[in-house]
């Protein structure tokens, strides 16, 4: 352990440089989603090939892709040795709406929080995934600097994670030899809180889809036309309304068909996990929650499937009245998967039944966006007890593993390609606002993970170790 002491103490030597380096990072807007960011993209790229050249990382390469670049490195300690392959994302979402911003989302500034004494870094990308897999870059560098590095890291780092990774799947098949790993290891995700460490051991899976409403050829004078002509906004409204009942349920025929549900065990279990509804409630700004009856909050958020309006527009939204029957509506829908459940067959499913429900006075269009599969990691494998115990060793406290309800849908997809499972050792806060105004990272989280990984290469080596 003497060697992962040496590890530990290069980190804290270093620690306001890294601080320094990721806050640069952060000032480059890597906006996957705009096309017109699309340069700033390719710059964020290079920042990050050139900080893994500069950790030692070999074979530091950009990869030009349909869409935006994957980012890949590696060390080779020795062939015989087992290797963790880092799997990250360095596109962030788009940031608006930015008058919501305290300070601007590319210009990075440090301040504390209730939750994150010790400071955070405010910036979008903080938490979701710059710092987090910036702390696989930089304890790369300190085992490297130290001779402590214990087996074989690769590293893929894509630029398209939030906008579906339409790329990754076609790069992970055409380089399945250069990316062969024993485990893939992503920061990604979160934890309960800075003094109660998790693991996550599912996500859910997502099928998006735009759907637009059309009556009249053309917006009508609402006082000539109302009440005789159907208007798209009222029966885009009435049609998503009932796509839930009163207990909350999907609708859709079919939509639960497969679910695959929790045994009253393995309910109970989950739900010993700390959890405050009424601090919930506080921060959200909410007095009371909201979901499918018969279901705990944490359940509702992780092991059942959902179907959210994530945007509706039509009609006259400017300033003062304009009175108008719209000619259309449109609504995007995001339903989250559970095991089971499968997002093709779900877009079907909702796309027939959708276009049922609407009455002879309109014509419906339901366009598919991406989608993604949902997935679970066992704990009982070599490589989740490694995260265990590296959790255990820097937090304090054994780690609880728990079900997330985000999407990371390249999950399922390297399990089929790679035929490796994938661990996610996150250590974000879900309070941290990822894809909202002032996403933020705490400084002791960015810490805390750096910390962390080095363990994690060492116990997965010491298992790996011990059966050969
Ligand atoms: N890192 C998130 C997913 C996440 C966040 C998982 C928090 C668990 C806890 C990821 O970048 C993300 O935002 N994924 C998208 C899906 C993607 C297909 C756009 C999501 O979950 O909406
Ligand atoms: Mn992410
Ligand atoms: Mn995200």
């Amino acid at each position: 352990m003497s060697i992962m002491n040496n590890a530990q103490r290069y980190i804290r030597k270093n620690k306001k440089r890294f601080l320094d380096e990721l806050i640069e990072f952060l000032t480059i807007p890597s906006i996957s989603a705009d096309p017109a960011y699309a340069k700033e993209v390719r710059r964020a790229a290079k920042f990050l090939s050139e900080r893994m050249k500069d950790a030692g990382l070999k074979k530091v390469k950009v990869y030009a892709t349909k869409g935006h670049p994957i980012v890949c490195g590696e060390y080779i300690v020795d062939k015989k040795l087992p290797t963790v392959l880092v799997y990250g994302h360095y596109d962030v979402q788009p940031p608006d709406p930015l008058e919501l911003w305290k300070s601007g989302p590319f210009e990075p500034v440090l301040k504390k929080t209730k939750l994150h004494p010790k400071g955070a870094i405010f910036a979008r990308g903080a938490c979701d995934d710059k710092g987090q897999l910036y702390m696989h870059v930089k304890a790369f560098e300190a085992m490297m600097a130290t001779d402590s590095l214990p087996c074989n890291v690769k590293f893929m780092i894509e630029g398209e994670e939030e906008v579906g990774s339409e790329n990754l799947e076609t790069f992970c098949r055409e380089y399945r030899e250069m990316l062969k790993s024993d485990v893939v290891l992503i920061s990604d995700t979160s934890i309960i809180a800075n003094d109660v460490p998790s693991v996550t051991t599912g996500l859910r899976g997502l099928s998006y889809l735009e759907v637009k409403v059309t009556g009249p050829n053309r917006d009508l004078h609402s006082g000539v036309y109302g009440g005789a002509v159907a208007n798209p906004v009222n029966v885009l409204c009435d049609m998503i309304a009932s796509l839930k009942d009163e207990q909350g349920r999907i609708t859709i025929p079919g939509f639960y068909d497969g679910v695959v549900e929790l045994s009253p065990a393995e309910r109970k279990a989950m739900n010993k996990a700390p959890f405050s509804i009424k601090s919930y409630k506080e921060s959200l700004g909410i007095k009371a929650v909201d979901g499918e009856k018969g279901y705990t909050t944490l359940e509702r958020a992780s092991i059942r499937p959902t179907l959210d309006v994530n945007g509706i527009w039509g009609g006259y939204i400017g300033e003062g009245a304009k009175t108008v029957l719209p000619s259309e509506a449109n609504a995007k829908i995001s339903m989250r998967l559970v095991p089971g459940q499968h997002p093709d067959k779900i877009t079907k499913l909702f796309s027939r039944h959708f276009k049922k429900l609407a009455p002879k006075s309109v014509t419906v269009e339901v366009t598919p966006h991406h989608g993604g599969m949902p997935a679970v990691t066992p704990v009982d494998t070599d490589e989740y007890r490694a995260a265990h115990l590296a959790m255990e060793k820097t937090f304090g406290k054994a780690p609880i593993p728990q079900r997330s309800g985000g999407s990371i849908p390249i999950v399922a997809m390297f399990e089929d390609v790679f035929k490796v499972k994938s661990v996610l050792m996150g250590f974000g806060l879900d309070s941290d606002s990822i894809h909202s105004p002032n996403e933020h990272f705490g400084v002791f989280n960015y810490y805390k993970g750096i910390e962390t990984i080095p363990y994690y290469f060492h116990y997965y080596s010491e298992t790996k170790k011990d059966i050969s």
